[in-house]
């Protein structure tokens, strides 16, 4: 029996097996037609403990295009968890039921409790402020489209980079590539942990921070705006006084390279005024696709299924 694959950090993956799920995303949407029904009969469940439109959607979305079907919910208040089920009881009965299974939750490492308590591949689709590798695959693919390759660039990271979890995973994918330097944009309140900048120093990448997005924007290649995290902070009072620490505009764009990559997870709140939208530079929305080929190719990947040449 072949071993059961879970994706719980980006860092369970290499970087080979990472090109192949860009090569299979494009892939997709070169050949459409010969992945519409590659899933027939197969089952993802989406457990979401936590909100979510991008990761849920795109998941859901995914396993359909692919000819599957899905299952799950959207709020734990609506899983016997609201009665009191522990995510280990849950997992190990929804294993009994699907194929593959997509979690949300808003404790770090329920993942991997997850992965312990059934056979079916479990995926990582965050986990508190700690890891959210589907995001990172997205952003990948979103830089390799439009870059053209993942290496040999300055990347800013601004805003909530403390409890910011698409920051920590893709810092710990990039720094795996050559030539890539950060430029980490935040409040000091909002820096990012001790343990990301660790591995930054073990991998030998150049990094700075700094406190204004002025100081950086003329060097950059991609910007990765984030949203300050309200649902992590312990007060109200200092979400309200970090909240709007950077609105990236087209007045502050103007200091910008012209072929500068505007990313962002999403959802937005603040941080990147509209008008933004309607700039070549701004990609989010292209992100979000991005994000819906290649859970596509991550499904077909830990499902062991390819198509046939
Ligand atoms: N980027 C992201 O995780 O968005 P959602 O919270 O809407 O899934």
């Amino acid at each position: 029996m072949s071993e059961i694959r879970n994706l719980i950090n980006i860092t369970d993956f290499t970087v080979e097996e990472i090109d192949e799920l860009i090569r299979v995303a494009d892939d997709i949407v070169a050949n459409h037609s010969a992945y519409e029904n590659i899933c027939a009969h197969k089952k993802l469940a989406t457990l979401f403990f936590e909100p979510s439109t991008r990761t849920r959607l795109s998941f859901e979305a995914a396993m359909l295009e692919l000819g599957g079907s899905v299952l799950g919910f959207s709020e734990a208040g609506s899983s016997s968890a609201a009665k009191g089920e522990s995510v280990s009881d849950t997992i190990r009965t929804v294993g009994c039921y699907v194929d593959i299974i997509a979690m949300r939750h808003p404790k770090e490492g329920a993942p991997v409790v997850a992965a312990q308590r059934t056979t079916v591949p479990i995926i990582n689709a965050g986990d508190g402020g700690h890891f959210h590798p589907t995001q990172t695959l997205t952003d990948l693919l979103t830089i390799k489209r439009k870059k053209g390759r993942l290496t040999n660039m300055t990347i800013g990271l601004c805003g909530d980079l403390k409890f910011g979890r698409t920051v920590h995973s893709l810092i710990e994918a990039m720094i795996r590539y050559e030539g890539i330097r950060f430029v980490l944009i935040s409040p000091q309140e909002l820096q990012v942990p001790d343990y990301v900048k660790d591995e930054m120093d073990n991998a030998g990448v150049e990094w700075k921070e700094v406190e204004k997005l002025e100081d950086a924007m003329g060097d950059l290649d991609i910007l990765y705006m984030t949203r300050v995290q309200r649902e992590r902070f312990f007060n109200e009072e200092d979400y309200v006084r970090l909240k709007d620490s950077y609105i990236l505009d087209l007045e502050k764009l103007k200091a910008a390279k012209e072929d500068l990559t505007i990313m962002h997870p999403l959802p937005r709140v603040n941080e990147i005024a509209v008008e933004v939208d309607d700039d070549p530079r701004a990609c989010y929305f292209f992100q979000a696709l991005c994000g819906k080929h290649i859970r596509m190719a991550l499904i077909l990947y830990l499902l062991g299924i390819r198509r046939e040449a």
